[in-house]
């Protein structure tokens, strides 16, 4: 199933108008679309860097039962203010997803620009973990920026942050139905300097049963 059309589901919350509003958006709105396929009335989910858990918070508002987790306290501080605020039920805890063990099965893994603080040795082992930690007919739903030419490689990236390649993040789903697989490029002027950024964005589920040839290479990797 593609994601073509760009209605938007419902009026986005304040917060929805700035620098991550084409890539971000359009994934918090291809979840929400999902929700009915995903067994549960109200999906689990979590937040991968969740920021200041505007994202979250959104997921949340439309009855999924959500965790976020980030490195920064202050954006935890910030998010949990205003969901009390809201009177909307979030669980956040403070972990670096770089070793963080998901607990359980998800029905949602959804990360928006934060994936790129998983530096290129790290990522087939945390993609395959965050997929083992999904339950089979889930999601997940990503964007990582990646270099164009001519573009700065990400004037607001972290230091700690490195580009995917092209391709590079649907790779990772090799044995999963990819839903919706495309690029985005927007503007941004978020660090002063107008610039432009190139974003790859991926929906993937979860097959109700490992492909055979997936499963005989993972019984071969682990015995
Ligand atoms: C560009 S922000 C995106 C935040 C949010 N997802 C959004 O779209 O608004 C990247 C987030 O990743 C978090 N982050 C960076 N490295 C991390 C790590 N190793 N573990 C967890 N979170 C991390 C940062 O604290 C920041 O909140």
């Amino acid at each position: 199933m593609r994601l073509r059309d760009t209605r938007p589901l419902s009026a986005p919350l304040a917060g929805y108008d700035g620098r991550f509003d084409v890539a971000g958006w359009y994934l918090v709105r291809g979840v929400v679309r999902l929700k009915k396929t995903l067994g549960p009335s109200s999906p689990s989910l979590i937040d991968l860097g969740m920021g200041r858990g505007r994202d979250l918070i959104y997921f949340a508002r439309h009855g999924f039962r959500v965790l976020g987790v980030d490195l920064s306290p202050v954006g935890l501080e910030k998010a949990k203010r205003r969901a009390a605020r809201l009177k909307v039920p979030i669980r956040t805890r403070l972990e670096d997803i770089r070793t963080y063990r998901l607990k359980g099965k998800f029905d949602v893994v959804f990360s928006s620009c934060t994936l790129n603080h998983l530096l290129p040795k790290l990522r087939a082992r945390r993609f395959d973990h965050f997929k083992g930690a999904t339950a089979r007919g889930g999601i997940h739903a990503v964007n990582v920026f990646i270099p164009k030419p001519n573009y700065s490689p990400s004037l607001d990236m972290d230091p700690t942050g490195s580009p995917y390649r092209p391709g590079e993040l649907r790779g990772y789903y090799w044995d999963w139905h990819i839903l919706d697989s495309r690029e985005f490029e927007f503007d941004c002027t978020f660090s002063g300097v107008p610039h432009r950024h190139a974003l790859d964005v991926v929906i993937a589920r979860r097959p109700s049963r490992a492909l055979d040839y997936a499963a005989r290479e993972n019984n071969s990797a682990n015995g």
